[in-house]
């Protein structure tokens, strides 16, 4: 088979050298990709954006199945477009990819079906949306409608920062037409985990859990990034609180949009908020996470071609996951002031020295490879490893990030911290 993986992250990396795994895999095409991709896969110099120029670029080659890392070209329909030609691909179409294009859609889909989630109001207007505030206690949540690339949610501390976080998404549109609506909701405590699923909209097959580390800086400190390290299984979800998940979020989910929309093919993921053994849903994203696939598919030993295809022909009955037993967890090596203004083209030297080290997995992100290898992004590198337990994963991992160096790289130190504190060493 012919694949095209679409995007330029660490997750289409990762997803690029799982998929050629696979026997059904005889070339794999990587659009727009990136240094690593390159390596692994052949590189296409097509943006993800650019969908009319995907279809044709899948249409000439042939391609027989085509997977999508981003949002962003799911939002914009790119699965039915390339449906209505007849191509094989992965992902939900526009209509069910508003789960992560639009919070107020989500929000009211999450309400009808009774599934837990943080109380909430929709506002079109910011004098009625700071009135809700004013009557409301801080900490409070305030949310842009739309895609803001990741940016849109701001946690206010306070009634004041909840009423500029109000004029900055609705005034001063700093998120353009994303910002047409907002969500504002109450503030849930506990502790964040992502669980992640394959559904054709029947069956639903989840993966192992992950926990993602958003904040650029150690202790959960500095400015939100895209994640900077994650770990699975997430030592916080345990086996009864998964089946929770699937009973009282997944299930009534699925099987609501299946009755009144259509079904939901692809893979869906839950952000979720767990207090006392609780899970809430914060967001939805419609595609693979990143980082926290880059913990995950190292551990997944069945093959993700074949789950692909028998999600989009509605087999998926047919799959049990098989997986490594052992611990993932994988740090991103960023470029020092991510998530902040950042330099590129600084050469990335080391990589050689961690090829031939067992259990460790390198997925670029933010890498071009000119006639060096360069850092071309904020976040460069994942560095994954796998152990018997969290801290020998963790170690592993530590101990190959010495040996990679590019000008100012930055990375958290404490990836997998938290879970020490739950697991027997
Ligand atoms: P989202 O994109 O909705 O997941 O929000 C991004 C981040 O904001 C989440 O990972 C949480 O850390 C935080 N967040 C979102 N909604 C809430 C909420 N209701 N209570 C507390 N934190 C939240
Ligand atoms: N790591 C969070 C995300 O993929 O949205």
């Amino acid at each position: 088979m012919k694949i095209l993986v679409i995007g330029s992250g660490g997750r289409e990396h990762c997803l690029v050298w799982k998929l050629a795994q696979s026997p059904l895999a005889e070339k794999i095409y990587c659009a727009p990709g990136n240094g690593g991709t390159g390596l692994a896969a052949q590189n296409v110099d097509i943006a993800a954006a650019d969908i009319e120029g995907l279809l044709d670029f899948a249409l000439q080659e042939g391609v027989d199945l085509t997977v999508v890392g981003p949002e962003a070209p799911l939002v914009a329909g790119i699965v039915d477009k390339f449906e209505n030609k007849g191509l094989k691909i992965f992902g939900p179409g526009q209509e069910l990819s508003r789960l992560e294009g639009s919070k107020v859609f989500t929000k009211n889909v999450l309400k009808k079906y009774g599934i837990p989630t943080a109380d909430f109001e929709v506002f079109n207007s910011p004098g009625e949306a700071k009135r809700y505030v004013a009557a409301k206690r801080a900490p409070i949540v305030v949310k842009a409608d739309g895609l803001a690339a990741g940016k849109g949610v701001i946690v206010c501390p306070s009634i004041e920062e909840a009423n500029q976080a109000v004029d900055l998404i609705m005034a001063e549109k700093k998120f353009g037409k994303a910002g047409d609506r907002i969500v504002v909701e109450d503030c849930l405590a506990g502790e964040e985990a992502s669980i992640l699923i394959f559904t054709d909209g029947d069956a639903i097959v989840p993966l192992v859990s992950a926990q993602d580390h958003k904040p650029a800086y150690d202790g959960d400190t500095g400015p939100n990034t895209g994640g900077m390290g994650a770990y699975a299984p997430a030592p916080l979800v345990d086996n009864e609180l998964l089946n929770t998940v699937v009973r009282d979020i997944f299930q009534p989910l699925i099987a609501g949009l299946k009755k009144e929309s259509k079904a939901y093919k692809g893979m869906l993921y839950a952000g979720l908020m767990i207090k006392d053994n609780q899970p809430y849903v914060l967001e939805f994203n419609v595609r693979f996470g990143d980082p926290e696939i880059q913990a995950i598919l190292p551990k997944l030993k069945s093959d993700l071609v074949e789950v692909m295809l028998k999600t989009i022909d509605s087999k998926l009955n047919e799959v049990i996951l098989e997986w490594d037993e052992r611990f993932c967890l994988c740090v991103v090596l960023a470029s020092g002031g991510y998530p902040g203004s950042y330099e590129k083209g600084k050469e990335i030297t080391g990589l050689e020295e961690l090829k031939n080290m067992e259990d460790i997995f390198v997925f670029h992100a933010g890498t071009k490879l000119e006639q060096r290898l360069v850092t071309s992004g904020g976040r460069v590198l994942n560095i994954a490893g796998v152990g018997k337990t969290i801290k020998e994963a963790r170690n592993r991992v530590y101990k190959a990030i010495e040996k990679v160096h590019f000008e100012k790289m930055h990375y958290r130190k404490d990836i997998g911290s938290k879970a020490l504190t739950k697991l027997p060493l």
